[in-house]
C-alpha cells in the first residue's frame, strides 16, 4: 500500500529511531503509536476508537499533520503544526518571541508573526539614545536563528513574516526576498486592508504611519506600493499578500482581539499564542464505482469526516504545549483544521479536467459537504464533551453548541501527501514526470505519475517513445499522437490557465472557516498586468491570502523540498 517514496520518507523522518540511528518501529507501529496516544482521553470504547483511528491512517484515508505523526506517544510530544507569536515594539518581546519560536521549531511546528508594531528603521530609541534597526533587520535575525534550529533534526522550521501596508518600512519589506537566497526560512506577506484596496482602485493617497508615534510619516500614492508588490512578486514570487479585513470578518473569537497573522503557509489565521492542529482527507480514497463508472463515495466521506474531527479534537487534549500561554489559548478555542489532499487525482479519476467549470463546481460542493459534516461532528462532540471554553463569547453563540472555534483548513500537505501517495492539497499535478533526490542514499531518480502511467497503459499508448518524451518535459501537451481529451485531463500546473487556479481556491475558500494555502503557478510569459489582476481578483473573491509563482522566477526547489529539509 505504501509507495517506495512514502517508505523512504517514513524511514528518514518519522519512524522512531535509537540514538545510533537504528529504526525502532514499522509504519504500522507508527500508526498504532499515534492512534493509541490520541485515544488516551477516550472514556468509553477506547480500543475501538484506537482501531478506528489506526485504520483511517493505515488505509491512508486520513493523515494528521507531520508533528502528530512524529511526536505522538513520545514524552512531551508536541503535536501541532501551526503557531502565531506576538512581536511587540521592544527588545524584550523580540527576543522572548525568538526564543519561543526556537522551541516551537525544535518541536516540529512552524510560526507566523506580524512585525508591524515595530518602530521603523532609523526611528528614535530612547533607552540607548540611538536609532532603531527596523522590522526587516529583526526578520533577518529570526531567519538566521531558524537556520540553526533544525526541527528535531527532521525538518527545518518554517516562518511567516507579515508587515502591514501602512508601515513606513513597507517598501524595504516588499523587496526583502528579492536577492536569491535571502530569508530562505520565511514566507513573507504584505498585510492588506480593504481601505488600501479601495485607495488603489481610486488612485488615492496612502499614509505610512509610524506605529510608535501613530503619526503619518509619509504619504504616497497607493498605486505606487501596489505596483511595487506586483513587480516584486512577478520577479521572485514574493511577497504574497494577506487580506486582514477578510480574515477578521471570519474571526471566530473577536473578543480576544484582532487576527494579525497566519501560520507559515497561510492556511490558518491565528491570534497571538494560538496553535492549530491540521489533518487531511485523502480524496483518492473516497471513490467508488457505480455501473462501472467512478463516482464520489459521499457516505464514506461523511464517516471519515466524523472520525477525523474526533481525532483532531483528541489531539488538542493529548498535546504537549511548549508554552503555558499557548496551552491556555489553544485549549480555550480548540481550533482544528481538517482539509484535503489528492484533489487533482480525484478529478482525473472522475474524468473531469481541472480547468473546467465542472471541476470548480464539484470543488465547491465537496468542500461545502466537508464543512457541513465537520460542523455536525464538532456539534456532536460538544454534546458529549462540552463546547470550547470561550464559545459564549464567540461568533458561534447562540447557534447550536460546538466543540471547536474552527474546523477546516486547506493545508499544502507537503509531506503527508507523499506519505499517502497522492497529489498535494487542492493543487493540480505539478508535472507528469520529475526528478526526485532520494533522501536516504541521495540518489537522483526519475519518477512518473502513476495515474498517468495507468491511463496511458489503458489506452495502449505506453511505450518507450512516450516515456522518453514525458520524462524530457514532464508534460504531454507537445506529443502529437496523445488524444486531445487525455491532454486536457493531464494538464500540469503551469499549463492550467490562472483563472482556474483562482477559481479552485475561491471554491474551497467559500466553505473553509480558516484559509486555503495555494500557489497560483504561472507561465514565465505572464505579464505584470495579469499578476496585478490576479491579486485584485483574490481580494474580490474573498480569499484570505494569495501566493504566486512564475515559472523560472527563482530556482525551483526539488519537489517536496520541505519534507527533505
Ligand atoms: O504535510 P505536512 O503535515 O508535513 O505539512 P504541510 O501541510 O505541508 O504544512 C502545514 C504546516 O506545517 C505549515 O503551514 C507550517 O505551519 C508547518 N510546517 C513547518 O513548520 N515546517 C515545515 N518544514 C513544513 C511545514
Amino acid at each position: 500500500m505504501l509507495t517506495e517514496n512514502s517508505i523512504q520518507i517514513l524511514k528518514a523522518r518519522y519512524l522512531l529511531k535509537r540514538e545510533d540511528g537504528k529504526i525502532l518501529e514499522t509504519p504500522r507501529e507508527l500508526f498504532q503509536r499515534v492512534a493509541q496516544h490520541v485515544t488516551i482521553i477516550e472514556t468509553k470504547n477506547q480500543s475501538q476508537w484506537a482501531d478506528t483511528f489506526f485504520n483511517a491512517m493505515a488505509n491512508l484515508e486520513f493523515l494528521p499533520n507531520s508533528p502528530t505523526l512524529m511526536n505522538a506517544g513520545l514524552e512531551n510530544g508536541q503535536l501541532s503544526a501551526c503557531f502565531v507569536l506576538p512581536v511587540e515594539d521592544g527588545l524584550s518581546s523580540i527576543f522572548e518571541t525568538l526564543k519561543n519560536a526556537a522551541l516551537i521549531h525544535q518541536s516540529g511546528g512552524g510560526t507566523g508573526y506580524n512585525f508591524s508594531k515595530l518602530r521603523p528603521k532609523g526611528d528614535q530609541v530612547s533607552a540607548s539614545g540611538g536609532v532603531s534597526s527596523g522590522p526587516i533587520a529583526f526578520l533577518k535575525l529570526y531567519d538566521s536563528a531558524t537556520e540553526h534550529v533544525k526541527q528535531g533534526g527532521r525538518r527545518r522550521g518554517a516562518n511567516m513574516g507579515i508587515l502591514n501596508v501602512d508601515h513606513p518600512d513597507i517598501r524595504e519589506f516588499i523587496y526583502a526576498k528579492s536577492k536569491e537566497g535571502s530569508l530562505e526560512n520565511f514566507n513573507i506577506s504584505v498585510g492588506i486592508t480593504d481601505d488600501f484596496m479601495q485607495a488603489v482602485k481610486d488612485n488615492a493617497d496612502w499614509n505610512l504611519v509610524n506605529p510608535r508615534t501613530k503619526k503619518v510619516q509619509k504619504t504616497i500614492r497607493a498605486v505606487q506600493l501596489w505596483d511595487a508588490i506586483v513587480k516584486s512578486a512577478w520577479h521572485t514570487g514574493d511577497p504574497g499578500i494577506i487580506f486582514l479585513d477578510t480574515i477578521n470578518r471570519d474571526n471566530p473569537t473577536p473578543g480576544q482581539g484582532r487576527i494579525e497573522s497566519t501560520n507559515p503557509c497561510g492556511e490558518v489565521p491565528l491570534l497571538d499564542y494560538e496553535s492549530c492542529n491540521l489533518g487531511s482527507l485523502n480524496l483518492m480514497k473516497v471513490l467508488k464505482k457505480e455501473d462501472g463508472k467512478p463516482i464520489v463515495d459521499w457516505a464514506k466521506l461523511e464517516s471519515l469526516i466524523s472520525v477525523a474531527i474526533r481525532f483532531l479534537d483528541n489531539v488538542i487534549s493529548t498535546n504537549h504545549y511548549v508554552l503555558p500561554q499557548i496551552k491556555k489559548r489553544s485549549t480555550n478555542n480548540r481550533k482544528i483544521g481538517l482539509g484535503v489532499m489528492g484533489w487533482a487525482e480525484l478529478l482525473i479519476s472522475l474524468g473531469i479536467p481541472y480547468d473546467s467549470d465542472d471541476a470548480v463546481r464539484l470543488g465547491e460542493q465537496l468542500m461545502e459537504f466537508i464543512k457541513v459534516k465537520s460542523y455536525e461532528a464538532s456539534r456532536a462532540l460538544a454534546k458529549e464533551r462540552g463546547t470550547f471554553a470561550s464559545w459564549e463569547q464567540s461568533i458561534h453563540y447562540p447557534h447550536a453548541p460546538i466543540r471547536n472555534a474552527t474546523c477546516n483548513s486547506i493545508a499544502p500537505t507537503g509531506t503527508i501527501s507523499v506519505i499517502a501517495g497522492t497529489s498535494y492539497s487542492i493543487e493540480p499535478l505539478y508535472a507528469l514526470a520529475f526528478k526526485r533526490v532520494g533522501i536516504l542514499e541521495n540518489k537522483t531518480q526519475m519518477e512518473l505519475n502513476s495515474i498517468f502511467v495507468s491511463e496511458m497503459k489503458l489506452l495502449g499508448l505506453w511505450n518507450e517513445k512516450t516515456k522518453a518524451k514525458v520524462l524530457e518535459t514532464g508534460s504531454v501537451q507537445h506529443i502529437k499522437y496523445i488524444p486531445v481529451d487525455v491532454k486536457r485531463l493531464f494538464k500540469t500546473s503551469m499549463e492550467i490557465p490562472w483563472k482556474y487556479h483562482l477559481l479552485h481556491q475561491k471554491a474551497f475558500q467559500k466553505h473553509t472557516d480558516n484559509a486555503v494555502s495555494k500557489t497560483i503557478n504561472l507561465p514565465k510569459t505572464v505579464s505584470l498586468k495579469d499578476v496585478s489582476k490576479i491579486y485584485k481578483m483574490a481580494w474580490e473573491y474573498g480569499l484570505k491570502g494569495i501566493t504566486i509563482y512564475r515559472d523560472g522566477s527563482k530556482e525551483r526547489q526539488v519537489l517536496q523540498k520541505c519534507s527533505f529539509e
